[in-house]
């Protein structure tokens, strides 16, 4: 008897990196992780490598800021399954510039991507959570749902945002038995990441090198960078919760980055 035998799991941007590893692993430990992704090619390969490991996995093209997008894909997902147990609220992106030019069509696209994503897919779990009177949601935060740092105005504002709206869940969801949580890592070595480094180094006028060492790295306890395995560490236990006590809550997997 593994911790997720049966449950269907919706985990979107689940074609790289983060939430990639999360299917991985919910697979590994009898889950079925439904791939979730803008990108369907890609998320189609990654349910054939869970499945060519032996696992079951379901792949949907998903645009988490398209409500229509949102709601057809949850609905596939029902009608082949019959229910959706946990959601990952994962897909992401990254998009850094000093605030004085942030330009607006950015700002309103990483909100879209974090917050009408985050609460689209909710809303569309939800209906067939309180029916099975059944549901674990988390989040992914950042450490930056916590703590600032320059050049990420929408992407601080929004994962702060994420903590307000698992708290709220939390509250409505309990008499359903449907819980809510925010895992915040530091930083992982995923694309998002990699695109962000030279970036930085270019925004800042200092080396790749630097960016790591004095920016990302800074205030970890160790110099390490966080996994992919450290974040789904911290997702799944929030996932196999077993009762409401473990709701409304948030935790940081970051090497130390950011104390409470
Ligand atoms: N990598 C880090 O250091 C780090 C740290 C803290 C939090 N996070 C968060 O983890 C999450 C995953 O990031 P990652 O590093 O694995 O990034 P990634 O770029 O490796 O993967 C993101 C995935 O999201 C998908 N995606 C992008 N926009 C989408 C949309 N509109 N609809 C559906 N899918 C979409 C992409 O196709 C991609 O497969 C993000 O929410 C990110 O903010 C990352």
């Amino acid at each position: 008897m593994s911790r997720f035998d049966g449950k269907v799991a919706i985990v979107t941007g689940a074609a790289s990196g983060i939430g990639r590893q999360i299917a991985f692993r919910l697979a590994a430990e009898g889950g079925i992780p439904v791939i979730a992704d803008l990108n369907l090619d890609a998320a189609k390969a990654t349910a054939g490598e869970i499945g060519a490991k032996g696992g079951e996995a379901y792949a949907v093209a998903m645009n988490v800021t398209d409500e229509e997008a949102v709601d057809t894909g949850v609905a596939e997902v029902v009608e082949k399954y019959g229910k959706v147990d946990i959601l990952v609220s994962n897909a992401g992106i990254q998009i850094v510039r000093p605030l004085v030019d942030f330009p607006f069509a950015d700002w309103k696209k990483m909100l879209a991507i974090h917050l009408d994503g985050a609460f689209l897919t909710t809303r569309a779990c939800l209906k067939h959570m309180y029916k099975a009177n059944y549901g674990r949601v988390v989040y992914m935060g950042s450490v930056h749902s916590k703590e600032a740092s320059r050049l990420k105005a929408p992407y601080v504002t929004a994962k702060h945002g994420l903590i307000g709206l698992a708290k709220v869940l939390a509250k409505e969801g309990a008499e359903h038995n449907v819980t809510a949580n925010v895992v915040c890592p530091g930083f992982v070595r995923t694309p998002l990441v990699d695109k962000q480094i030279p970036e930085q180094a270019a925004e800042f006028g200092i080396s790749e090198e630097a960016v790591i060492k004095t920016i990302m790295l800074k205030d970890t306890v160790d110099g390490e960078f966080t996994t992919t395995d450290d974040v789904a560490d911290a997702v799944l236990y929030f996932a196999a919760a077993k009762s409401n006590a473990l709701t409304g809550q948030s935790l940081v997997v970051s090497h130390g980055w950011y104390m409470q």
